[in-house]
């Protein structure tokens, strides 16, 4: 059968729309009410780093990055996901609040699509903003072969940019001869820093210089979607303003240093505001790694006269989600540690109680643990949770790193409304899904509980994932 690689209404949507339009002749488009259809199929493909021929990959939809899904906010969205893979997969819908059914972890929350099966995802993104989708099974090596796609729920009203564009970040372990390495889930990475590669994308391909003009604003929506490598992102001669994180607006600010910091699974939405001189060229640098720092890619100005004679005024926040706004005040406090991983001198931290523990760091074997226990590999059934919450009850969770590793940890199913790092408040009123944590780092947030079901709270460095830096818990 020959696959249709667009996102294409169906003869299914398209008939619902017909009804709901013939039903609503005297009313404004039903727009919010028709579901909108997608499909996306799995399966081997390859991957064009450089525009031509590539290693063999995993794709969705034939393409790397995988489709761009532009959603709208308030209207359902049906995806039907086949698996053309001769594995095992799930699409998890990273950062959107939708039905635990919905969240795609296999065993914990759907059975896992089999290998020829598909599954119909079916959700109503309620919140707008930049978000990602990414398997959750075999997560460490369906993504390392190149499963991930972006997806962005749009705004109600378009936000004033002269452009919209987005870098999705992927790093790649590739062999001298080009092919994705293999060795996923070796010792070394799972309890150290996880599979940091040799080949940084935007867009699955190998960068090229941006081109822009002088005046212009761009939105720009920076994900990382990479397994380890961790980023921070400078650019020179330029002022970036934060309008996003995690999808969540906040209140526009300059980052600390000029300096965009993105672990994996962040996302950073900034407004950029051209200001350099016609014909100039300015790097985009990522320093994150001490004495490793390199331009990830220039902004490269085109001679032509400025786009616009006078600069923009101030950017305009964007317009803030329907988060539930935490009751600090009768919050249930509970609390994760992360232990484990390497010490240095080749030791591997001990952990009482550890769990699953036989062959430290090897394949499917624990490195890490939270609160004494490991919960190894994707996600499966009989998880116990690590805590529940009444639903409603707003949670005032510490996460506290005892390791001497960086952890980007990561919550299903909602967002995080993070209130202090090492006693010092946050400020810029940032919700996060995926909060960076540096070594022995305690950080403070809240959220309501409004979201019933088994969630998972993992740590989205995969290797750390899959080796124990995992939990699940479960609002009633
Ligand atoms: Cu982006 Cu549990 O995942
Ligand atoms: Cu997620
Ligand atoms: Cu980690």
């Amino acid at each position: 059968m020959k696959y249709d690689y667009h996102c294409t209404v169906s003869r299914r949507g398209f008939l619902a729309a017909l009804a709901g339009a013939a039903m609503s002749a005297s009313l404004p488009p039903a727009r919010a009410s028709a579901v909108d259809e997608r499909r996306i199929k799995v399966a081997p493909g390859e991957a064009r780093f450089s525009g031509e021929d590539g290693p063999p990959a995993w794709t969705y939809n034939g393409t790397m990055p995988g489709p761009a899904l532009r959603l709208r906010q308030g209207q359902p969205v049906r995806i039907t996901v086949e698996n053309g893979l001769d594995e095992d997969t799930t699409v998890h819908w990273h950062g959107i609040r939708l039905p635990n059914a919905m969240d795609g972890v296999p065993g914990l929350t759907q059975p896992p699509i089999k290998p020829g099966e598909s599954f119909v995802y079916e959700f109503t993104p309620p919140d707008a903003g930049t978000f990602w989708y990414h398997p959750h099974a075999d997560s460490l090596v369906q993504l390392g072969r190149g499963l991930a796609g972006l997806l962005i729920v749009e705004e109600a009203e378009p936000a004033a940019f002269d452009r919209d564009l987005f870098w999705l970040l992927q790093d790649w372990r590739l062999t001298k001869d080009g092919q994705i390495a293999g060795g996923f889930g070796n010792m070394m990475d799972a309890s150290m820093s996880g599979r940091v590669g040799n080949l940084v994308t935007i867009n699955s391909t190998v960068p090229a210089d941006l081109g822009v003009r002088a005046g212009e604003r761009l939105r720009l929506r920076l994900v990382n979607a990479s397994l380890a490598r961790m980023m921070a992102l400078r650019f020179e001669g330029h002022r970036p303003v934060v309008l996003a994180i995690d999808g969540q607006p906040c209140d526009p600010h300059e980052p600390e240093d000029g300096r965009l910091v993105l672990a994996p699974a962040m996302r950073i939405d900034i407004v950029l505001d051209m200001r350099g001189d016609p014909g100039s060229r300015h790097a985009v640098i990522d320093d994150f790694y001490d004495g490793l720092a390199y331009t990830l890619t220039n902004l490269a100005y085109d001679k032509a006269f400025p786009f616009r004679s006078h600069p923009l005024d101030a950017p305009l926040a964007l317009p803030r989600n329907p988060l539930p706004e935490p009751a600090l005040a009768n919050a249930v406090r509970q609390e994760v540690v992360l232990q484990g991983g390497m010490m240095g001198g080749g030791k591997l931290a001990s952990v009482g109680g550890m769990m699953g523990m036989g062959m430290p760091g090897m394949n499917g074997g624990a490195a890490w643990a939270i609160n004494g226990m490991s919960m190894t590999g994707d996600g499966h059934a009989g998880m116990a949770p690590q805590f529940t919450l009444e639903r409603g009850a707003t949670c005032h969770l510490t996460i506290r790193n005892e390791t001497a590793w960086w952890h980007p940890m990561h919550i299903h199913g909602f967002s995080l409304s993070v209130l202090s790092r090492n006693g010092a408040t946050v400020p810029h009123r940032q919700w996060q899904d995926t909060v960076l944590l540096a070594p022995k780092d305690v950080i403070e947030c809240a959220f309501v509980a409004d979201n019933p079901g088994n969630w998972m709270l993992h740590c989205h460095v995969a290797d750390h994932q899959m080796a124990g830096l995992m939990t699940v818990f479960r609002a009633t």
